[in-house]
């Protein structure tokens, strides 16, 4: 045996020595050893839920890769789409795939006129467009019955084609919706960000070109923002596909969890803070605020990473491309200082604190003319990439059904209490 670990039971004596694969143990001989002992691990912070080929994070090196491929290469000369189809199959595609793979997205961005005659118009006005992306994605699965067909790797294949295709025509009619303009159909001879911002903003043009840096730009958010492992929302998107439900209902999930403001809710909270702090002045107060315990520096810190998050160094650079475009951000100013007054801060750098993906991302959406409500839609858009990836992988591995255990602590047995004597 190669590397390993001995754990003793000391009640008994008995031992078992478990071998150390991939930087993990395997909970096997642990429960033979010990049944009906369980780690305790609240939130997963030590516990791998699964062997994958698809994305690595070196969190202490601040280190990116899908698939190998480091995130700066992808990010300077790939697609979202090619990158997309090295997630989900694993290998960057040839010319002829590619051509393949963007047909069969482009073909795939319509969707049912009752989902949005019907189903999208009867929203409260000012519903939340993630709000209603998470409950609309859930309601494709009722229009595709046989997506049911998990194991049929052609049906597989053509309901994450529909996802990838449909997310950002459903994430614009949100939008659309909220601001009482009416649909605007996809445009199957623009690009896959090019198409998006066409039905996001198209007024009475016959055809929308979106300024091609701006494309670019979202194209390059989309690449950083397409997988991250098991995160929150891809391990929502696991336990539920585990249950062996369709992949619309599973990305419902996933989406409703990356909805939170500590997940990819994060953007939109980084805004709010920066507008109250109002001017690069105010960061210092702020800074110590956040050092008293008075709220989070929002933007920043990360259960993986104890290091620059790299895609923040990229969106870094993407911002600057936007900004010559759009005029710069006002709250740049303000990101920046506080940016230059945390990291020299030994409350942050004890704790190896540093801006993470949505420190900067809802500085470029922004500028770029979305309204936050919008910048966890846009998370949302690329991030179905990896969760189809990560089903797909589990549907191939044929894994178990999720299922974790407790450890009980409430009350032991005791007789019921009519409601008269309680
Ligand atoms: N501001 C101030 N203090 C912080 C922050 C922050 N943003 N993040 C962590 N800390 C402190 C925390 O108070 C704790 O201090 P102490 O040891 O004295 O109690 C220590 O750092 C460790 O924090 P933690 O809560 O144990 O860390 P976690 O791994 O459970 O949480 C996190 C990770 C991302 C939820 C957290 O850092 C956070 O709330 N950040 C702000 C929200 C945010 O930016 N989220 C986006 C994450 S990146 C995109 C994504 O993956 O969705």
């Amino acid at each position: 045996m190669g590397e390993s670990i001995t754990i003793t039971d000391n009640r008994t004596g008995e031992s078992v020595e478990i071998p150390i694969e991939y930087g993990g143990i395997s909970s096997e001989p642990f429960k033979k050893l010990l049944p009906g002992v369980w780690f305790e691990d609240e939130a997963f912070t030590a516990t791998a839920a699964t062997r994958s080929a698809i994305t690595d994070i070196d969190g202490d090196a601040g280190i990116l890769r899908y698939r190998g491929y480091p995130i700066e290469q992808l990010a300077e000369h790939s697609t979202y789409l090619e990158v997309a189809y090295l997630l989900i199959f694993g290998e960057l595609p040839t010319t002829e795939q590619l051509e393949q793979w963007t047909h069969d997205i482009t073909y795939h961005t319509y969707i049912h006129e009752n989902m949005r005659k019907r189903f999208l118009e009867g929203f409260h006005y000012d519903a939340h467009p993630m709000g209603m992306l998470v409950s609309s994605v859930a309601a494709l699965s009722t229009f595709y019955e046989n997506a049911k067909d998990i194991f049929d790797e052609e049906v597989r294949y053509k309901q994450i084609t529909r996802l990838i295709a449909k997310m950002p025509t459903l994430a614009a009619a949100a939008y659309r919706f909220s601001v009482g303009m009416p649909f605007v159909y996809p445009d199957n001879s623009l690009s896959f960000s090019a198409n998006f911002l066409s039905t996001m903003w198209k007024v009475a043009e016959p055809r929308y070109d979106a300024n091609p840096a701006l494309a670019k730009a979202l194209d390059v958010l989309f690449i950083l923002h397409a997988d991250h492992e098991q995160n929150c929302g891809t391990t929502a998107m696991r336990v539920v596909g585990s249950s062996h439900a369709d992949p619309y209902s599973a990305t419902a999930a996933a989406a409703a969890a990356l909805y939170g403001p500590r997940h990819g809710g994060a953007n939109e909270a980084v805004i709010k803070m920066l507008t109250e702090i109002g001017s690069p002045d105010n960061v210092p107060a702020f800074v110590e605020s956040v050092k008293q315990g008075k709220g989070r520096l929002q933007g920043f810190g990360h259960r993986v990473y104890k290091n620059y998050d790299p895609r923040a160094q990229i969106i870094k650079q993407t911002a600057d491309e936007v900004f010559e475009v759009t005029g710069k951000n006002p709250l740049l100013d303000i990101a920046l200082k506080l940016e230059e007054v945390a990291l020299s801060d030994d409350y942050f750098i004890s704790r190896k604190l540093y801006p993470n993906v949505d420190f900067y991302s809802g500085l470029i959406y922004q500028a770029m003319g979305f309204p936050t409500e919008m910048f966890t839609v846009l998370f949302a858009i690329p991030r179905t990439a990896g969760w189809l990836a990560h089903w797909q992988e589990l549907i191939e591995q044929d894994q178990r059904i999720a299922r974790p255990r407790q450890l009980y602590t409430g009350a032991g047995e005791r007789p019921y209490v009519p409601i008269s004597e309680r």
